[in-house]
């Protein structure tokens, strides 16, 4: 029947909530956007809905402005099954930014990415390279999101057309943010900032992505399911702490 799990005690019908009017104010910068572009959702038709996604993250001069205008975007049908809008955590001003895949269940719940078992083990690794995202100096500090951000049903593996109408969203949060590196956590991070897959012949060699320095690494989660290949990620950790290093402070 297509459920594959319990998520709380009464259902909740997001298609009549969607339908019924909105009498909370929209986010200003959100309202701003959609007023000059008078552009709604059409149907099944994806080039309208990148396209919205692109004014929309256009018009945002700020963080705080770039996620209100994310959150009201209504084209990605992920956002009427999920619970919470999953932004970014840590500190915005930091050095190297990670880009991961998508909000799990805990994420979701949360409304935070990577605060998951794979997210325990970002922190841990990135804590080996004195990195954090609780950290307040931005040369010690870790600021994270991810290619999505609404969790897509049962984990299943984000579509190229959530894909697509996320990159506008993601290209503006990583130029705002201006971070001096970023990683690329996995393969749908590879696929968003490379335009390609492969992270196994990827990982460890930088590039470029987002028009900064990038480089390719292993999903915390695969780790947890392949231990050795910590190995190699630990050298990946050692190259980015010696790039940061490489390269001074701001
Ligand atoms: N995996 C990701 O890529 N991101 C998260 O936020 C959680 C798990």
């Amino acid at each position: 029947m297509g459920v594959d799990e319990p998520v709380g005690d009464a259902p909740v019908d997001r298609f009549d909530l969607a339908a019924r009017p909105d009498v909370s104010p929209p986010p200003a910068a959100a309202t701003a956007a959609a007023a000059v572009l008078r552009l709604e959702p059409e149907g099944d038709d994806l080039p309208a809905r990148v396209a919205q996604a692109e004014a929309l993250a256009a018009g945002a001069d700020t963080l705080d402005a770039l996620a209100a205008a994310q959150e009201s975007f209504d084209g990605i049908e992920l956002k009427k099954g999920a619970r919470n809008f999953c932004f970014a955590d840590g500190n915005p001003a930091a050095r190297l930014l990670i880009l991961g895949e998508a909000p799990g269940d805990e994420e979701d719940r949360q409304g935070r990415p990577f605060v998951g078992r794979a997210g325990l083990l970002l922190d841990r690794m990135f804590d080996a390279i004195g990195l954090s995202r609780r950290a307040v100096d931005a040369e010690k500090a870790l600021y994270i999101t991810n290619v999505l951000t609404w969790r897509p049903p049962g984990n299943r593996d984000p579509q190229p057309d959530e894909i697509a109408m996320s990159l506008p969203f993601v290209r503006r949060h990583i130029e705002l943010a201006a971070p001096d590196l970023v990683v690329l956590m996995g393969n749908i991070a590879c696929d968003a900032g490379l335009g390609r897959r492969g992270i196994l012949r990827l990982r460890g060699n930088w590039t470029t992505a987002f028009d900064r320095p990038a480089l390719p690494m292993t999903h915390p989660a695969y780790l947890l399911r392949n231990p050795p290949a910590k190995r190699e990620a630990w050298a990946d950790l050692l190259s980015l702490s010696a790039r940061l290093e490489g390269q001074g402070g701001r």
